[in-house]
């Protein structure tokens, strides 16, 4: 009896484990109306129950953001900036642009040495590493244009979770200890970051609730003003930072109209300038879309041929073209032009690379005239909205402001201290994204919103530095050349190339390595991905039935909820 009853329960532990298992590969979850997608289920929550208050996307925004600098704080953030892209259930069209500043005394060497080289701590760790952070100016724009519920029951509930607490998960406490040695060495062995956080246990957050509670009472001047911008200032300042009060008033969220661009039947929005993500997208899917890389097949040989050369490609028009749109000027038009793609294409073949030595930006002639978080929303009425939030590296330059609760960016980083010298990313940059006072470092985030015949069909974006471009790409085609779902387009494995360094570089341990020798039989320099940051994939799709569905990336905590 005992032995029938033991194999019984084997059977039913089989099946609940199947069961997840499939779950897991088909599909994600699956709701009526509403989905909120983000890097912690807890911060998801926070934002379907604003939806379910009766909130519209815009309002989820808010609080979601709020909530994740609480329980994400290995890139959620107060002390960063970030890009959102939204579509109304009108159709309309928009982005907000909150990324950091460069401060108004920052200068083009300020990162480099006496013989003109550059200090790569510097610009990586730190406050001189940190850009006057938007996040705050960018949740108070957005709802001052589209919010629909009193700001004050947005921000309470990442005030209450943050004195509520956090539990650690395993990923969580993997991530603190391997960079707890480098937090203590930037933010002083007086760090609450410096004792002991093992998985299950709670963190709460009393400063950061204290922090937030400013915007309770004085709205963002309660970040950018006051109190909080005084102890900020004196911290940042304390430890060699230039960024002053008059930084923090001046800073402004930008709205800026997307890129867009069709591919077959579809319509992509995506973010522009000082974002490099959308025009490199467009770049890539456009010089890729005469190729039928559905019939080549999901990442076969052929496939990771046409992408990669594409991608090489849209790299470099990156590093010499783009930068701040508000300083440098950016020929748009000739970047996204179909013949000017066409001809970037000519030289491809299957038969070998093209070096990337052999391949520089376009000509055109301009007439003058490493932590970041992604989440999507997609709301009852069908407003959507697709946000990519960052600190630039893991806890940004590992900068923990005990007294306010936060850490800051290390977006400096993201800036081209020198051209040809790469950055954390390995990206090179040219004058265009040089440093210069209140200039917005170039970004790869790629927030992004799809329409299949004119209604909205995909909700996407990811963390990862410059991979993320290329993540959110073949998330793209993974369900519209390659029929995947969105929990399946976002599971499979991802390669990518940037130019340089000219390699295909392949998710570590996805592929076998006679698949590896394959690539390298046609003459690339194949490498593994080793770096976590090869991105966390959020995804909202809308079902032919109207249903939503929504991916959870197992490469991180991720958390799908919605009604
Ligand atoms: O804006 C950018 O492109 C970078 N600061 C993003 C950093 C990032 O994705 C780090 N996450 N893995």
């Amino acid at each position: 009896m005992m032995k029938r009853i033991v194999l019984f329960s084997c059977i039913i532990a089989l099946l609940i484990s199947c069961k997840k298992e499939s779950y897991v590969a088909k599909h994600g979850l699956i709701t009526e109306k509403a989905m909120v997608v983000s890097a912690r289920e807890e911060a998801s929550k926070i934002g379907a129950d604003i939806l379910e208050k009766g909130g519209n996307a815009f309002d989820a925004m808010v609080a979601t953001e709020l909530a994740l600098a609480v329980a994400y704080p290995y890139a959620g953030n107060i002390g960063g900036g970030g890009f959102m892209i939204y579509r109304k259930n009108d159709g309309s069209i928009g982005s907000i642009d909150y990324r950091e500043k460069a401060p108004r005394s920052a200068t083009k060497d300020m990162f480099l040495d006496s013989l003109g080289n550059a200090i790569t701590a510097k610009s990586r760790y730190g406050a001189q590493a940190v850009g006057v952070p938007g996040t705050i100016a960018g949740v108070f724009a957005v709802h001052e244009k589209f919010g629909s519920l009193p700001i004050e029951e947005l921000i309470q509930p990442a005030i209450d979770l943050a004195k509520r607490g956090v539990i650690i998960t395993q990923k969580q406490e993997k991530r603190l200890k391997e960079y707890q040695k480098k937090i203590i060495e930037v933010s002083g062995d007086s760090t609450r970051w410096a004792g002991n956080f093992p998985e299950k246990d709670t963190i709460k957050y009393p400063q950061l609730a204290r922090t937030l509670e400013q915007l309770l009472k004085n709205g963002r001047d309660g970040f950018y003003k006051g109190e909080v911008a005084q102890k900020l200032v004196n911290f940042l300042q304390d430890r060699g930072g230039i960024i002053t009060r008059e930084d923090l008033e001046k800073y402004e969220a930008k709205w800026r109209a997307p890129v867009t661009f069709r591919y077959d039947d579809l319509k992509v929005i995506s973010m522009s300038p000082p974002s490099s993500g959308g025009i490199c997208l467009a770049q890539i899917m456009k010089m890729i879309e005469p190729y039928d890389v559905s019939q080549y097949g999901h990442n076969s040989v052929k496939t990771i041929q046409v992408v990669a050369e594409a991608e090489r490609r849209a790299y470099a028009d990156r590093s010499f073209f783009l930068g701040d749109p508000d300083f440098v000027e950016i020929p748009l038009k000739n970047l996204l032009d179909d013949d000017y793609l066409r001809k970037r294409m000519q030289d491809f073949s299957f038969d070998k690379p093209t070096p990337s030595s052999e391949v520089s930006h376009g000509d055109i002639t301009i007439i003058e005239s490493n932590e970041t978080t992604h989440y999507a929303i997609v709301d009852p009425y069908g407003n959507a909205v697709s946000v990519t939030t960052t600190v630039n590296g893991a806890y940004g330059g590992k900068l923990f402001c005990d007294e306010l609760g936060f850490f800051l960016n290390n977006e400096m980083d993201d800036f081209s201290a020198k051209p040809g010298t790469p950055n954390m990313f390995g990206l090179v940059g040219a004058e265009a994204n040089s440093i210069a006072p209140e200039k917005r470092m170039l970004s790869s985030m790629t927030p992004t919103i799809i329409e299949k015949n004119g209604e909205l069909w995909m909700v996407v974006g990811t963390r990862g530095g410059s991979t993320i471009i290329t993540s959110v790409l073949q998330t793209i085609l993974n369900v519209h050349e390659f029929g995947m779902t969105m929990q399946e387009a976002v599971n499979a494995p991802r390669f990518h190339h940037q130019w340089l360094p000219d390699k295909v570089q392949l998710e570590e341990g996805k592929f076998s390595e006679e698949f590896k020798q394959k690539i390298r039989d046609k003459g690339y320099e194949v490498k593994e991905y080793d770096n976590p940051s090869i991105g966390n994939m959020v995804g909202i799709l809308v079902l032919p039935s109207g249903k939503l569905e929504g991916s959870e990336d197992l490469r991180g905590d991720d958390g799908a909820v919605g009604f």
